[in-house]
C-alpha cells in the first residue's frame, strides 16, 4: 500500500466518489496533518499549473521576485530578452537561497554565500576562487551543467504560472473552460491597482472550498446576500474550473466612475464570475475591475492569501479615481475579512476529527465535491 492510500484509504476515496447526494467528504486529517501536506507537495502541486503573480511585478529585464511553491523556493524573473522565466531559487554550489526579496533591474544573480554568479538566463557566469585564489575552472567540470535549474513557465494574459514537474498539459489547455468564461472581458486593458495580503490560519483547501460555493453567503456575508442572493448563483464545476457566476451580483445603483470593459454584454453589467482555476488561482471579474488571488502555503494550517486588484486603463492609477478604487477595495476587504474569520473557526473545528467528515449539500456544494475529487485523483 502506498503512502497516499495509507493516508486517504481506499474506503475514503470510494466514499467520496459516490454520487454527490451520498458522497462523503474527505476526512478532517487532510486539512490538519503534516503527512498529507507533504503528499500534496510531492504528488499534487508539482503536477499542476501554479500561479506565481502578475507581469506587472517584473516590468523590466532583471526584475524578479522569490516565491515559495510546494515547499520549494522559486525565483521568477524577466531575462535580458524580456522573457519571463522561473528557476529554483537555490545555488548550484551548496544550495543556498539566492534571492530573499523582490529585486529590480539586476544584471545578474549572485549567491550571498560564495558569490557564484548567474546570468538572467540562469547560466553560471562565475564561481570565484573555486580552484584556488583567482582560479575558477570548476575542477574541469562543464560550467554549462551548473546553471540554475529552470522551471516551466507560461503566461495567460498578465498572469504567470509555473509547472514544477514540467509534464502538465500546456497552460492553454489546462485553463479549459476557465478561459472561456472570461472571453468577453478584454484583459489587455487591465492595469494593476493594489495588492492586499491576508494571513489565514487555515488549510489552503478550506479557503478554496469556501470560495467555490455560495451557500455560506447569507450567514457569513449577509449584506452581500442582499445584492446577490445566494440562490441566484449558478455553480460551475468543469475540469479545473470551479466556482460560481451570477448575472446580478452588485447593487442596482452600483454607479462607479471607473471605466468598464468595452463590449461587455448588457446582461453582465452587474454580473460577476467568481471562478477558481485548480488548485488555487481565483478570479472575480466584474464590469469595472478584476480581482485575482493566489496562495502561499506555509503549513497545513497557515497560508498567505494574496489578493490583487486590477482596473481598466487609467482608472488603475489616476488620482481622480482614488476614491472609486478605494470603494471597490473596501467592498471586498469586508468580505475577505468575514471569510478569514470563518476559515479560522472552520480550521479550529476540524481538530475534532471524530466529528467528521460531514456531507455535501447537493444543491450548492457540487464544486466543493469536484475540488476534493481533483485533489484525491491527482494525489493518486
Ligand atoms: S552556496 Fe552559493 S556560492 Fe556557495
Ligand atoms: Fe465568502
Amino acid at each position: 500500500m502506498d503512502e497516499a492510500r495509507s493516508t486517504l484509504g481506499v474506503e475514503v476515496i470510494r466514499a467520496l466518489d459516490r454520487p454527490l447526494e451520498e458522497a462523503q467528504p474527505l476526512p478532517a486529517t487532510v486539512y490538519t496533518e503534516e503527512a498529507f501536506a507533504r503528499l500534496e507537495n510531492e504528488r499534487l502541486f508539482p503536477k499542476l499549473w501554479l500561479p506565481v503573480g502578475g507581469l506587472h511585478e517584473v516590468p523590466h529585464p532583471g526584475d524578479g521576485f522569490p516565491m515559495s511553491l510546494a515547499g520549494r523556493p522559486v525565483l521568477v524573473l524577466r531575462d535580458d530578452r524580456g522573457a519571463v522565466r522561473a528557476f529554483y531559487n537555490a545555488c548550484r554550489h551548496r544550495g543556498t537561497r539566492l534571492i530573499g526579496k523582490p529585486c529590480r533591474r539586476r544584471s545578474n544573480i549572485r549567491c550571498p554565500y560564495h558569490a557564484w554568479t548567474y546570468g538572467l538566463d540562469g547560466r553560471l557566469l562565475s564561481a570565484p576562487h573555486f580552484d584556488g585564489f583567482g582560479q575558477m575552472s570548476l575542477s574541469g567540470r562543464n560550467k554549462e551543467e551548473f546553471g540554475l535549474v529552470e522551471i516551466r513557465c507560461e503566461t495567460w494574459h498578465q498572469w504567470i504560472f509555473v509547472n514544477l514537474d514540467g509534464k502538465a498539459a500546456p497552460l492553454s489547455s489546462y485553463l479549459g473552460s476557465f478561459a472561456d468564461h472570461y472571453r468577453d472581458y478584454d484583459f489587455s486593458l487591465l492595469r494593476h491597482g493594489k495588492r492586499l495580503s491576508f494571513e489565514v490560519e487555515a488549510n489552503w483547501k478550506l479557503l478554496v472550498e469556501n470560495y467555490v460555493e455560495a451557500l455560506h453567503i447569507p450567514t457569513v456575508h449577509p449584506k452581500y446576500n442582499d445584492y446577490g442572493p445566494f440562490q441566484d448563483y449558478a455553480t460551475v464545476a468543469d475540469g479545473h474550473c470551479l466556482g460560481t457566476v451570477i448575472e446580478v451580483g452588485y447593487p442596482d445603483d452600483w454607479k462607479s466612475p471607473l471605466s468598464t470593459f468595452p463590449g461587455l454584454p448588457e446582461r453582465w453589467r452587474l454580473g460577476t464570475r467568481n471562478l477558481l482555476l485548480f488548485p488555487y488561482f481565483t478570479m472575480v471579474a466584474a464590469p469595472d475591475h478584476v480581482l485575482t488571488s493566489l496562495l502561499i502555503v506555509r503549513s497545513p494550517d497557515s497560508i498567505v492569501w494574496q489578493k490583487d486588484f486590477y482596473f481598466i486603463g487609467e482608472a488603475a492609477s489616476d488620482a481622480q479615481f482614488d476614491a472609486a478604487r478605494e470603494a471597490v477595495i473596501s467592498y471586498y476587504r469586508e468580505i475577505i475579512e468575514q471569510d478569514v474569520s470563518l476559515l479560522t473557526a472552520w480550521q479550529a473545528g476540524l481538530a475534532a476529527k471524530e466529528a467528521g467528515p460531514g456531507l455535501f449539500s447537493p444543491a450548492f456544494e457540487q464544486a466543493t465535491w469536484r475540488f476534493q475529487q481533483l485533489v484525491a485523483n491527482y494525489i493518486g
